[in-house]
């Protein structure tokens, strides 16, 4: 378990502007180390853009982003995954023609080459014991030799999530992982998270209300790229702004 009460992640007048439009507008947030927090909103509200902005794909026109009390403002994509932020897109992203132990592999070894630039091309045991041990935390173990285009959408899914974890991140960023699976894969996928918050930090971007219910215990509430509430479920629920912007108009 992680300690709680402890920030791990703020951002200070998180701002992102598409030329006149601002996705981003001036967002203030802090996340505790070991909670996991739902981000809603209504769509074209900002939440895909934040989380871009956190992990670096995007860069703030304005704001900072502080990770574990360093300042990563504009950091290059990949200076952030090493320092401990993955995520996980909207839309699947994985290598089609490869194994489920193929691309959690590639992740895996670049983390290791990192620390030892003489590792051999081949599979070295404590490669191969972090593959595996991904495998098991994202239900794919059994799958580990499957070619990933035969995968069902969901099983894709959790490989998707499989490849953000294989770069070892403290912080999770999920952007609709629930979005478009069956509801036996949404019931698989909603227990694979549910067991990795409790050894990670996870932001989860989530539509589906009945969801982000049974997994968050505090809730952001964006809209127009603005911080509109923030709070526990039955807060968030009960909040009349939110009711009108978002519940209103729930998909
Ligand atoms: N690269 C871009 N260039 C121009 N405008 C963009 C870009 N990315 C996002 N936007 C705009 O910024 C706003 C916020 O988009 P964003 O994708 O962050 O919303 P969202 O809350 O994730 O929505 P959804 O629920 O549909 O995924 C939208 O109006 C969108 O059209
Ligand atoms: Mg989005």
């Amino acid at each position: 378990m992680t300690a709680q009460g402890k920030v791990i992640l703020e951002t200070h007048g998180l701002t992102k502007r598409f030329g006149g439009l601002v996705a981003v507008d001036h967002v203030d947030f802090k996340l505790e180390e070991g909670e996991l927090r739902a981000i809603i909103g209504p769509n074209g509200a900002g939440k895909s853009t934040f989380l871009n902005l956190i992990s670096g794909r995007l860069k703030p026109t304005e704001g900072k982003v502080i990770f574990k009390g360093e300042d990563i403002t504009g950091l290059p994509c990949h200076e952030i995954t090493r320092k401990g932020i993955a995520l996980s897109l909207q839309l699947v992203n994985i290598f089609p023609e490869l194994t489920v132990f193929e691309n959690i592999w590639i992740g895996a070894q670049m983390r290791f080459k990192h620390r030892n630039p003489f590792v051999k091309a081949e599979t070295p045991a404590p490669i191969r014991a972090k593959v595996e041990e991904i495998c098991k935390m994202v239900g794919l173990y059994d799958k580990m030799d499957e070619v990933a285009s035969n995968l069902s959408h969901g099983d894709q899914k959790l490989l998707d999530i499989g490849i953000a974890l294989s770069t070892e991140p403290s912080l999770l960023l999920l952007d609709e992982p629930l979005a478009g699976l069956s509801r036996k894969e949404f019931a698989e996928l909603t227990e694979v998270i549910r067991e990795l918050s409790k050894s990670k930090t996870i932001i989860l971007i989530e539509h589906n209300i009945d969801a982000v219910l049974k997994l968050a215990r505090k809730i952001t509430v964006l809209d127009r790229g603005k911080v509109i509430a923030e709070g526990s479920p039955v807060e968030i629920s009960e909040n009349v702004k939110v009711q009108e912007v978002y519940l209103g108009r729930r998909r």
